[in-house]
């Protein structure tokens, strides 16, 4: 792609961010400080949860959560195969299985009727992914969750202000976590939150991402922070959010609402554009769900191959045009095959749909001219590679 190729996805920063990462640079205080907290309450607010604990990744807020919820070898964990490979990852590093159960394939998230069935005595938790920002099902995960007494993780990284039934992203489960990697709805460079509304598991997590430390009321004294600055009761990791990454996030809340609105009118131009195009299936969101989009992705109808998606894709970025493969399966990664055994044809629904996606630029200022112009090269590649097929 050259330099005036239309970018996959493109942060939307400006100057309310600079000017409050300038603050945090003057202050001096560039770690554990009062932005954290401040972002906390923020993101904790916006999910209807009573706990926000910030994180330096939301794959690290997802490890944190397997090690605060103790699960560990020989446990098993549900979860999505249709998903970046980040949602599943934390289950294998505390040495737990994964067991994915295959999708919807309207909503792209694990089909709740699959569910019950992969439940077992060793189930110890489930994962559960908003694809692409999708809220479809988290209530119904919610009540098998509870009917079976295992707790429920929302991997909300995709969905933050997303709600389904009215009910927002993050506050379905025990726990959720969400993630601020530049593509994401906001940014804070890197960076993660976990939400809950369990006080003793939120600090869990704060002990864990912080070396294992104590955590104090806000009465404590400086003293007592202090001396115990050395004291690290459990094994605990460096995960914490500094406070320029909170700063930044801090300045994307308060542009929160009009930046999902202009997300929503990006994704409107493109169903609108794409609507007529017969190869192409596009993203349809259930009437009682609310989406703040993440990405832009639609799925060539079953007549295509991989190959022929991808020889699109390559003909997409041939062109200029930032296109991906929103996302090859976590059960098909070679890590997954080599440890677990997993072949192809395990979940035909989520294999399915992942050999025929294509994600399309999508970020806040893409204008109508621009969606055109990838509209009309997607076309030409479609038929392109219609006649290639004969
Ligand atoms: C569904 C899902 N889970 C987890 C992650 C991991 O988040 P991060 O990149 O912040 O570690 C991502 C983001 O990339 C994601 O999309």
């Amino acid at each position: 792609m050259g330099p005036d190729a239309i970018p996959l996805s493109k942060p939307d920063v400006g100057p309310l961010e600079m000017e409050m990462v300038r603050e945090v640079i003057q202050s001096g205080r560039l770690a554990i400080g009062p932005m954290t907290e401040r972002f906390e309450k923020l993101i904790a607010s916006r999910a209807g949860c009573s706990h926000g604990v910030a994180v330096s990744s939301g794959t690290g807020g997802l490890h944190l959560l397997m090690q605060a919820m103790e699960i560990g070898i020989g446990d098993e964990v549900i979860t999505t195969p249709l998903s970046f490979v980040a949602s599943s990852n934390p289950i294998v590093y505390v040495g737990a299985r994964p067991v994915f159960v295959d999708v919807c394939p309207k909503t792209l998230n694990m089909d709740p009727d699959k569910l019950e069935a992969a439940i077992s005595p060793r189930t110890k938790a489930i994962v559960a992914v908003e694809a692409f920002g999708n809220p479809a099902h988290m209530d119904a995960y919610a009540q098998i969750a509870a009917k079976y007494e295992i707790p429920l993780i929302e991997d909300c990284c995709e969905a933050l202000g997303s709600s389904h039934k009215g009910r927002p992203c993050g506050s379905f489960g025990r726990a959720g976590v969400f993630g601020f990697y530049p593509n994401k709805q906001i940014t804070t460079g890197e960076g993660g939150m976990i939400v809950t509304d369990d006080t003793h598991l939120a600090q869990i997590c704060m002990s864990l991402r912080n070396q294992g430390r104590d955590t104090f009321p806000d009465s404590a004294s400086e003293g007592q922070r202090l001396g115990s600055w050395l004291q690290h009761p459990r094994i605990g990791f460096n995960y914490r959010m500094d406070e320029l990454s909170a700063a930044m996030g801090c300045a994307q809340m308060r542009r929160f609402d009009e930046m999902m609105e202009r997300r929503e009118s990006v994704a409107r131009m493109y169903i609108e554009r794409l609507s007529g195009t017969e190869a192409l299936v596009l993203p349809t969101i259930e009437p009682e769900s609310l989406m703040t989009w993440f990405v832009f992705v639609v799925r060539l109808t079953t007549d295509f191959t991989i190959d022929d998606r991808d020889r699109i894709v390559e003909g997409l970025r041939m062109h200029d045009v930032g296109s991906a493969t929103y996302f090859p399966c976590i059960h098909l990664q070679p890590p997954y095959r080599d440890r677990f055994g997993f072949q192809p044809g395990d979940f035909p629904i989520a294999e399915s749909v992942s050999n025929r996606t294509i994600a399309l630029p999508f970020f806040n200022d893409l204008t109508e001219r621009e969606i055109d112009l990838i509209c009309q090269t997607l076309e030409v590649m479609i038929t392109r590679q219609n006649l290639s097929r004969g």
